[in-house]
């Protein structure tokens, strides 16, 4: 069983290829609103492969609120311990999606209403997790909390430091898996990246985007290949390929081909819109690695 602990947005997504400049109003061409949050988009990512999935989080009480339980209820994600909060409106990721990249800003709203308090609400779904996956849009200080509790009751965490301005690399002796882009890797350690691989050897995972990920053996460093892709639109394939790692290490896949999993995963994810529109199936994984097998 995986928990994860994290956000849950809705994601305003305008479709543009014309960016207004200060004072300036411009025409965009569509806009959709699509469940997300890096929290919620892991969840689904691991439950669309199979796995037993917790979501702890909040929302607020309103239509969104409402939606996005909602969504994760289809997903077969276990949604009893997301709350609703009374105080504040459910957080939203303002998304402006050009050419298949993307520009977001999030409001976290409810997302920062996550607390140490509600997190010993929680505590025998965590002692009975097999991983618990973290992402940082919620409080730090709350991470660190998680991060205590995972420790003293020996369950693994595997945390996705985006976005990485709150990491303290502290947090390192408590994590078993983090998995930063470059540049949030670059963000937390201050160093090259083959520093910082052979200073956390089967610990530190870099994505790299359509080149696959990377990380270092303890012997020597591992390069997994990204697989070929159509992109329609990037959002999301951070997440999708997080919640496949947590689906897969979960079911005790060895770390390469893990990682080789989830690069599918995300491989996958990108070729649809929406952050959680083109996450995929477990047939659809098996699909994408015999194609590449016989490419
Ligand atoms: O990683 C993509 C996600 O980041 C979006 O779904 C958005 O909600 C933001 O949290």
């Amino acid at each position: 069983m995986i928990t994860v602990i994290g956000s849950i947005n809705m994601d305003l997504v305008v479709q543009t290829n014309d960016f207004p400049i200060q004072g300036e109003t411009t025409f965009g061409d569509l806009f959709t609103t699509v469940p997300g949050g890096k929290g919620a988009n892991q969840a689904v990512a691991a439950a669309r492969l199979g796995g037993q999935v917790n979501m702890v989080a909040n929302v607020g009480n309103d239509v969104f609120g409402e939606e996005l339980i909602l969504n994760l209820a289809e997903n077969h994600v276990n949604a009893d311990h997301v709350k609703k909060s009374t105080n504040t409106a459910s957080g939203i990721a303002n998304i402006l999606l050009s050419d298949g990249d993307n520009r977001i800003i999030v409001v976290p709203g409810a997302n920062y209403e996550l607390s140490p308090t509600q997190i010993d609400q929680v505590k025998t779904i965590i002692q009975k997790s097999t991983l618990v996956v973290l992402q940082l849009e919620i409080p730090i200080p709350t991470i660190d909390y998680i991060l205590q509790v995972c420790d003293e009751l020996n369950v693994p965490v595997l945390l996705n430091p985006a976005p990485a301005a709150g990491f303290d690399k502290q947090f390192m002796d408590k994590i078993d898996y983090l998995t930063p882009n470059e540049t949030e890797c670059e963000q937390i350690f201050g160093t090259n990246i083959e520093t910082a691989l052979e200073q956390h050897p089967n610990q530190l995972i870099i994505t790299l985007g359509s080149e696959g990920a990377r990380y270092f053996d303890g012997e020597k460093h591992v390069v997994v290949k990204g697989f070929k892709t159509k992109v329609v639109d990037t959002t999301g394939a951070g997440d999708t390929f997080n919640g496949a790692l947590a689906y897969a290490i979960a079911e005790g896949f060895g770390l390469e081909r893990a990682v080789h999993f989830a690069n599918a995963a995300g491989s996958l994810s990108v070729e649809k819109f929406g952050a959680q529109g083109g996450m995929p199936s477990q047939s659809e994984i098996e699909e994408r690695l015999i194609d590449a097998r016989f490419s």
